[in-house]
């Protein structure tokens, strides 16, 4: 989604922005710009494409200036084209803005504007805002984007620039900034990881907050002018962490992290057989638990359903955060609202947060990135400490959540004063070992999935807990490789897809061990009868499995109820396979975002 970086200090300006839009590339974008302030006189530059389209523009490197902003768009408002590209700026060069979010009332203050005079070149609602500043601009770019912020009903992330003043104004609803303290100089960014190379020192900036940067001095108030003493939070993250060491993806380093990933999720979470997590409230008498998410993290909601009924014999509803925004949801005395995501930015889960604390709900969260909105404003949280994932389809983060779950379930049920299954505790730590033997299979899986590049459909089926892993193979699948895949309930299966197997069609099953292993078969059986192309996950060297499949995955056995945290590696390698022998973007694919910061 788009991304937004800026700086005031003593650096090539024009270099460290561009260097700072291609840390920002991941987030998925489809044009960029910068524009840099010298001697009264902003410069902009932007093209439709890639960064590395704009870094090319003659001139480009060699713009003076140590003042400046940039963004990446991903478009919303308006085809992604040059003239639609960030920043925009009013008709006089006089200031210039960037801007991440969805104004929502851009068509009647568009028309304001237009009755008085102001001329528009693009077809984007950002551009309301560089006029509206204008407007109100009377020597204090602070006090115009106030003013003109107060007209706008959206969400923003802006940065804002006028030819003579040096300093930076930016402002957020929605859509997240983060400042970087550094020695004489600010940098500031959609998220911290252009700034680390600078500085670890940083200020997440609020809802209705603005900043007004400049190289030796910053300060933080709320839009309506009320100063705010801000917190220095330190990046505990370090750059490393998002290299790709010798991956030729960072998903493939990703899904190969996922071992260590899931050790450091269960460190110092489970002591002597007990459950310690930090939950700042009581949660032995809940009598409900709602958890709301989006895409992958929706899939480890609906694993942590599975868990959590079986185990904490609690009901649990899972919802789309996008669906619980806007329907008529009832919040009880004693329910909990979770709440999942990686980004912890993404702006369907903020929403469905902020409605159910309105009404009153309790919320946990488990969140990857430290210091998030969504972080910030959960009641209390569960880290993943899953590390950087900069790969658009999420691998580690998932394997997270899932494992998050399994912990958050088993700590409800100590609270409630019920004995922990301690053979489950006990393989929790066996399982990265068993990851790690799963990582061992993507040579064999690369050779598999070269059978599948052509191939223009897939179904995926698993039954019970693994279903949510069909669901997530399905959307790894289709996500970088596009290929259409779905997953569904394999006894679904005969409801409907079943009509769309033929040989050209292939099915990958999850058949791990199971009480309704037998049951699966039968699916198995039923997809073979009408010669569909089986793709076999099992830790089951049993006679039909064998006879019934084409392919063959073996995976070690673990408990039935953690088999989801094995039984999707192979499934992320196999997606990843079919992508890169493809030669597709596999970190960046088309039409994605990393962080889905708009509705
Ligand atoms: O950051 P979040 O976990 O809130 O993101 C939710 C989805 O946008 C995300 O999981 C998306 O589906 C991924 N691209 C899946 O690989």
């Amino acid at each position: 989604m788009c991304g937004i970086i800026g700086y005031v200090g003593k650096r090539n300006t024009s270099k460290l922005l561009i260097d700072g839009l291609k840390k920002l590339e991941y987030r998925g974008y489809d044009s960029a710009g910068i524009c840099i302030l010298n001697n009264n006189n902003l410069t902009t530059i932007k093209r439709k494409g890639k960064i590395k389209d704009l870094e090319v523009v003659e001139g480009i490197s060699k713009i003076k200036g140590n003042i400046g902003i940039a963004h990446t768009r991903w478009a919303t408002h308006g085809e992604p084209s040059q003239i639609n590209a960030h920043p925009h700026t009013d008709s006089k060069g006089e200031i210039a803005l960037v801007h991440n979010g969805i104004i929502e009332n851009y068509h009647s203050l568009k028309e304001l504007l237009i009755q008085d005079g102001y001329i528009f070149t693009s077809e984007t609602d950002s551009e309301i805002l560089v006029h509206l500043i204008k407007k109100f601009y009377m020597d204090d770019l602070e006090t115009a984007v106030k003013n003109a912020l107060s007209y706008v009903e959206g969400t923003f992330g802006i940065a804002v620039l006028h030819k003579n003043e040096n300093r930076i104004v930016v402002a957020r609803r929605g859509s997240p900034l983060i400042i970087g303290i550094g020695e004489n100089e600010m940098i500031f960014a959609s998220d911290a990881i252009p700034i680390m190379d600078y500085t670890k020192r940083v200020i997440y900036l609020n809802d209705d907050e603005m900043a007004i940067l400049s190289a030796n001095d910053f300060k933080i108030c709320k839009i309506d002018g009320e100063i705010v003493d801000s917190e220095i939070h330190e990046i505990k993250w370090s750059i490393d962490q998002i290299e790709k060491k010798g991956y030729k993806h960072f998903m493939l380093k990703e899904i190969f992290e996922q071992p260590e990933a899931m050790e450091n999720v269960l460190r110092g979470r489970i002591k002597e057989g007990k459950i310690k997590l930090t939950i700042d409230f009581d949660v032995s008498k809940l009598e409900r638990i709602v958890i709301t998410a989006c895409g992958t993290s929706w899939h480890s909601a609906l694993l942590g359903k599975f868990f959590i009924e079986k185990h904490v014999n609690i009901p649990v509803e899972i919802d789309y955060a996008s669906e619980y925004r806007y329907r008529q949801t009832i919040v009880k005395d004693n329910d909990l609202f979770v709440v999942i995501s990686q980004s912890g930015e993404t702006a369907d889960t903020l929403a469905a947060l902020r409605k159910a604390k309105a009404d009153g709900a309790k919320s946990i969260g488990l969140i990857n990135v430290v210091g998030s909105t969504i972080a910030r404003e959960v009641d209390s949280g569960i880290y993943l400490h899953a590390g950087p994932e900069i790969g658009v389809a999420s691998t580690k983060a998932f394997l997270c959540q899932v494992t998050a779950l399994i912990l958050l379930g088993l700590y409800i049920k100590q609270e409630k004063g019920e004995k922990l299954d301690q053979e489950i505790l006990k393989e929790l730590f066996n399982v990265p070992e068993k990851i790690k033997k799963c990582l061992n299979l993507s040579k064999e899986i690369s050779e598999i999935a070269k059978n599948y590049t052509h191939s223009r459909n897939f179904l995926y089926l698993g039954r019970n807990n693994n279903f949510p892993v069909a669901l997530e193979g399905a959307l790894k699948l289709k996500e970088i490789s596009y290929i259409h895949a779905e997953g569904y309930p394999a006894a679904e299966m005969k409801h409907g897809p079943i009509a769309l197997i033929d040989e050209e069609m292939p099915v990958v099953f999850i058949a791990t061990n199971s009480a309704i292993l037998d049951k699966v078969i039968s699916n198995m059986e039923e997809t073979r009868a009408r010669k569909g192309v089986l793709i076999t996950i099992t830790d089951n060297g049993n006679e039909a499995i064998n006879r019934l499949s084409d392919k063959i995955i073996s995976v070690p056995r673990t408990h039935e109820d953690l088999s989801p945290l094995i039984n999707v590696i192979p499934l992320q390698l196999l997606a990843y396979h079919i992508a890169d022998l493809k030669d597709l973007n596999v970190d960046r694919p088309r039409n994605l975002a990393k962080s889905v910061t708009v509705e």
